[in-house]
């Protein structure tokens, strides 16, 4: 298939209905990016190519259960991109590819057009610390329940698969787990998943030209289809959800270290600006910076191996 866009239409079909609710409900808008050749088996193929080592995770989990333990954390080396792409599309492998503007500047110009176009599409919106990752997964895999921190899009642009998203609030999302993801000291991953949330979930099963935007930190999973999966996210803070993110840093300030419960979320006011405060020190006390992820990577990409999956002697990386 020929990829390309059409230079005459806008990166996202804007349905003004469901635009009044961007932001407040789940929803699920039409694209055109994955005709963009940024997305071609070549490109991808490129950015796989003995890719540096702070540009990438590798994992693979369990895809027959919900079994966070089952994740483990691999590495790419010595093999042609082409190799990564095969072992990916034959095995059971999930790849999450960071800052790929930082091999080829044209994908912070796409990044860059995408938000043109939401914020003149929503008026007032407002968004910094912009950042595009690659999904690249296999068949079946699952991305475990987790919450992000900050705004999120999700496009897919080949394969499909399905996405649950849930509400953003108790029992779904655990106030001090949200805390706890935000100040840096613990994993998305870590927040409690029960089967019976899925009642709850807006379900959506997307394919190529789709994309998906919930509210802030929505929970959600997902469980790709039985094809090869390439997706990207968009992240973003608006003014909003920065003071939200130092809310929540507060927050776990003050309920971990003096016992406090019942923490209120507000954005404005002088509770806020105590926070503000209150997390400005913190992070000045270097707390966060301090807790950098270690992994264990324990095997490596081959597409030679089952799985795509070939053990090596466990180490420890730091990032
Ligand atoms: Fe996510």
């Amino acid at each position: 298939m020929e990829l390309a866009l059409d230079r005459n239409a806008s990166l996202i079909e804007w349905d003004e209905p469901a635009l009044s609710q961007f932001g407040r409900k789940p929803l699920r808008l039409m694209h055109q990016v994955h005709r963009h050749e940024l997305f071609s088996d070549d490109a991808l193929a490129r950015l796989l190519d003995n890719p540096a080592r702070g540009d990438y995770y590798v994992n693979t989990m369990n895809i027959d259960a919900h079994d966070t333990r089952s994740r483990r954390e691999g590495e790419i080396r010595d093999l042609p991109g082409r190799d990564v792409l095969r072992a990916v599309a034959e095995g059971r492998l999930w790849i999450l590819f960071l800052r790929p503007e930082r091999a080829d500047p044209r994908y912070e110009a796409l990044l860059e057009e995408i938000y043109r176009e939401i914020a003149s599409h929503q008026p007032g919106f407002s968004a910094k610390h912009l950042k595009l990752s690659i999904l690249i997964s296999s068949p079946n895999i699952q991305v475990y329940y987790h919450s992000d921190i900050p705004g999120q899009s999700l496009w897919q642009v080949r394969g499909r698969k399905r996405v649950y998203v849930y509400p953003n609030h108790e029992p779904f999302l655990s106030q001090p787990a949200l805390e706890r993801i935000a100040a840096g000291e613990a994993h998305e991953f870590s927040l409690p998943y029960d089967p019976s949330f899925d009642e709850h979930a807006t379900v959506y099963d997307i394919e190529p030209g789709q994309m998906l935007h919930w509210p802030l930190h929505c929970p959600h999973r997902i469980v790709n289809g039985d094809c090869l999966n390439v997706s990207f996210t968009t992240e973003h803070f608006t003014p909003g959800i920065r003071r939200n993110f130092i809310v929540q840093c507060a927050n776990n300030v003050l309920r971990r270290r003096f016992g406090w419960e019942h923490l209120s979320q507000d954005t404005t006011g002088p509770g806020y600006w105590a926070k503000f405060g209150l997390a400005a020190a913190w992070k000045l006390s270097g707390s966060r910076s301090r807790r950098r992820k270690v992994l264990n990577v324990d095997f490596r990409v081959d597409p030679e191996a089952p799985g795509g999956v070939r053990d090596i002697e466990p180490y420890e990386y730091h990032e």
